[in-house]
């Protein structure tokens, strides 16, 4: 049982409440991969997707989550809806609760406005990403797949190489793995590594290939264009050439190490297309954990109420 209302974040998690999340996950998936769509564990709840950013996996995969529950979905994108008159996050959101909402599904551009709204509301706050502080459910559908490959997390080495300093998803993926006793290492332009990363529990590395030395995992993450200021990296070709995740740095890490990343890419970037296609990429298996791991989230915010 989740001892929280909302699920705002993994550094607020406990392990024990992440572990529960990926082993319900993990029945999820099962399910999922005989084609079982239809079961009773959100009958008569509803569940909204609050969105003020774009989205393409997140949000369809909470709203396909939830449809597989039973839930009923209603979906928000703030560029067609009384966000554009002017309405408030906290007004947007008791008029959600006034509509009797079980769980708001929420992203945002600020860092911190799920756990505003979570505060105002009585309906489950699930944060899909807010800023660049955290995402959780893209971390824990990570664990759930790499859990799936390894059968533990536990002393598992995780290489996350990108755009850390714009990621939520990196801070959200380093709090979980490492409560769950795997060691995640960091690598990235200086302009692209904030300097508390080391503190909060990543180890630094120097070179991509140091990063990927004898690693489980090796994680890209993207470009955040839309969130650069100004002479972060010369140019995208440059970042590829002297950052970017090749044959040659997977060749440091262990032997089939899969190669993860949670999307969008930008092929060529990031990853080699040869990468992202290839035999050990775990890309679009990410993809179908997150709509197990998103099962998980609902039902466990829902069922103490059932
Ligand atoms: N990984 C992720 O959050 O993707 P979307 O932006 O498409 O939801």
């Amino acid at each position: 049982m989740l001892k929280h209302k909302d699920v705002l974040g993994l550094y607020e998690l406990s392990a024990e409440e992440i572990d529960e999340i990926l082993t319900v996950g993990m029945s999820m998936k099962k399910l999922l991969k005989q084609n079982i769509k239809r079961l009773p564990h959100l009958q008569g709840k509803s569940v909204t997707t609050l969105f003020y950013e774009n989205s393409t996996r997140t949000r369809c995969s909470f709203e396909l989550a939830a449809k597989y529950m039973g839930a009923h979905v209603v979906n928000i994108s703030a560029s067609s809806s009384s966000v554009q008159k002017g309405e408030t996050l906290v007004d947007t959101g008791k008029t959600l609760d006034a509509m009797k909402n079980d769980v708001i599904v929420i992203r945002h551009p600020m860092g911190g406005a799920p756990a505003l709204l979570a505060k105002t509301v009585q309906a489950h706050v699930v944060n899909a990403g807010d800023g660049m502080n955290e995402h959780p459910s893209q971390a824990l559908l990570d664990m759930l797949t790499m859990r799936e490959n390894f059968g533990s997390l536990q002393g598992l080495t995780v290489a996350i190489l990108g755009d850390i300093r714009h990621s939520r998803v990196a801070k959200s993926n380093l709090f979980g793995l490492t409560k769950l006793g795997a060691t995640v290492r960091m690598y990235a332009p200086r302009t692209l590594i904030p300097s508390e990363i080391g503190r909060m529990g990543a180890v630094v590395c120097r070179s991509r290939e140091e990063a990927a030395e004898g690693a489980d995992v090796v994680m890209g993450l993207r470009i955040q264009l839309e969130r650069q200021h100004a002479g972060n990296f010369p140019s995208l070709g440059e970042y590829a050439k002297f950052y970017g995740v090749n044959e040659e740095v997977m060749r440091c890490a262990k032997p089939g190490a899969l190669v993860m990343h949670p999307g969008p890419v930008n092929r060529g970037v990031e990853l080699t297309s040869t990468l992202i296609d290839g035999e050990t990429s775990r890309i679009e298996e990410q993809v179908l954990s997150g709509i197990a791991v998103r099962m998980a989230i609902l039902f466990l915010l829902t069922k103490q109420e059932i």
